[in-house]
């Protein structure tokens, strides 16, 4: 299983604010049996450039290896990327290549939250046809309050879909969660944890939820899908 949205980079948002906080949750990801984790910090092109937010987030990421030293091989496969929110004309900027999860076409995307207009939808659309990008919505279950047919046609996008863990654990969520990821229409899971206090790392009882829910056997389906995608969407240039 991959969690594929996470803030654990030390110091760079508003996730962990510390290296041993960092540590403690790549712990916490080992021990819920999670195979790779994407790093994911907020990229808000209003505040930041791609080269900067880059250079920061790769020396944070080497401060993080550097202390962690041997302990590095025993925690997931780690790989790098960002959360990446929506702006208008993102599908015309220069650099969102470089916001992709290393060595793929895939953007962690999340969308606003304030109300959905059809040119917001238009445009996402326009970066999954025309620019050889793949976005995958981030946490979906946030958006269920949004114009019911703008939701509708989002969904219809040829866009891949992340959601929380948390639609797995609220009391009032669940049935939704799991209906969807039964359709297949979620592809990605996330904990999203920013720390180990009121954001933890919280794949694993998510996974058990969903397991009880659906069986083992759809653990491990999903897990090959994930890695199906991540495979078919990496760049050339990558190995
Ligand atoms: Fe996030």
């Amino acid at each position: 299983m991959i969690d594929f949205h996470s803030h654990f980079l030390p110091g760079i948002d508003d996730g962990s604010d510390s290296i041993s906080t960092s540590l403690a949750m790549l712990d916490a990801w080992k021990f819920q049996g999670i195979e790779m984790v994407c790093a994911t910090p907020h990229f808000y092109a209003t505040h930041n450039t791609p080269e900067r937010f880059l250079y920061k987030r790769n020396t944070a990421f080497e401060l993080l290896k550097e202390e962690a030293g041997e302990r590095l091989s025993s925690f997931p496969a780690i790989r790098l990327g960002a959360e990446v929110r929506f702006f208008d004309g993102i599908s015309r900027f220069d650099g969102l290549n470089e916001l992709c999860l290393e060595g793929t076409d895939l953007l962690l995307l999340e969308m606003p939250f304030r109300p959905w207009t059809s040119r917001m939808i238009d445009e996402v659309g326009i970066i999954a046809s025309s620019t050889g990008i793949m976005p995958v919505a981030a946490h979906i279950e946030r958006y269920m309050d949004q114009p019911r047919h703008l939701f509708k046609e989002f969904l219809k996008l040829n866009i891949l879909i992340q959601s929380n863990a948390e639609f797995f654990l609220e009391p009032g969520f669940t049935r939704k969660g799991i209906k969807m990821l039964k359709k297949g229409t979620i592809t990605f899971l996330g904990s999203d944890a920013h720390n180990n206090g009121h954001r933890p790392v919280n794949i694993g009882p998510a996974l058990d939820v969903i397991s009880r829910s659906l069986g083992d056997g759809f653990i491990t389906e999903l897990t090959e899908r994930q890695y199906d995608i991540l495979d078919q969407f990496t760049t050339d240039d990558f190995f």
